[in-house]
């Protein structure tokens, strides 16, 4: 009993240590999806999309729940955050040249056609960001749309 006392108290303290360090949260200012709305020209209703169910992994700014505020969760969202934002940044959007801008949007066809994304450790804490059989279709029409603006720029060089 008294080593199992030690032990939770052990842990307790190494949870409170651990909320004096914060990793650097993702919030970007300003116009940082400039390019890439004015480019994909998403509609009203695709950009409410990408608002609630991607930028918050896939831009420069997060949109933080409160337990952001409490480590390790802290930790955990911003590896997320991170991992996201590898593969896919809509927020530099204008250094991904025409072939690539094509791939990714042909990856965000597969990934939502798939209920790959948004991650389901996403719509389980954020039940707005779950897509509806129309928003699922929606934003895989706009994606494939999309493309062919790339195709064809592609096809002029
Ligand atoms: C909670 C964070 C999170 C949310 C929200 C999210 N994603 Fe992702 N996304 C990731 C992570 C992490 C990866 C990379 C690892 C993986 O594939 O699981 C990824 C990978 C991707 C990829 C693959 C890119 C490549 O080149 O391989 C695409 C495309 C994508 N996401 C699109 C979307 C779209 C579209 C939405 C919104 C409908 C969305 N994601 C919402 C975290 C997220």
């Amino acid at each position: 009993m008294k080593l199992l006392k030690k032990l939770f108290l052990g842990l307790l303290l190494v949870l409170v240590i651990m909320q004096f360090f914060r990793p650097e949260k993702n919030s970007a200012q300003g116009d940082h999806l400039k390019v890439f709305i004015e480019e994909t020209n998403p509609s009203v209703d695709i950009k409410l999309i990408l608002e609630q169910s991607c930028y918050d992994c896939h831009s420069n700014n997060t949109q933080y729940p409160w337990y952001n505020d409490v480590a390790p969760i802290s930790f955990w969202l911003a590896h997320h955050i991170k991992d996201g934002k590898k593969d896919l940044n809509f927020s530099e959007w204008d250094s991904y040249d025409a072939k690539k801008k094509d791939h990714k949007l042909e990856e965000v066809v597969e990934m939502v056609t798939d209920g790959e994304m948004p991650l389901n450790e996403y719509t389980w804490t954020h039940s707005s960001a779950r897509l509806t059989e129309k928003q699922r279709n929606d934003l895989v029409v706009w994606a494939k749309t999309t493309r062919l603006l790339y195709q064809a720029k592609l096809l002029q060089e």
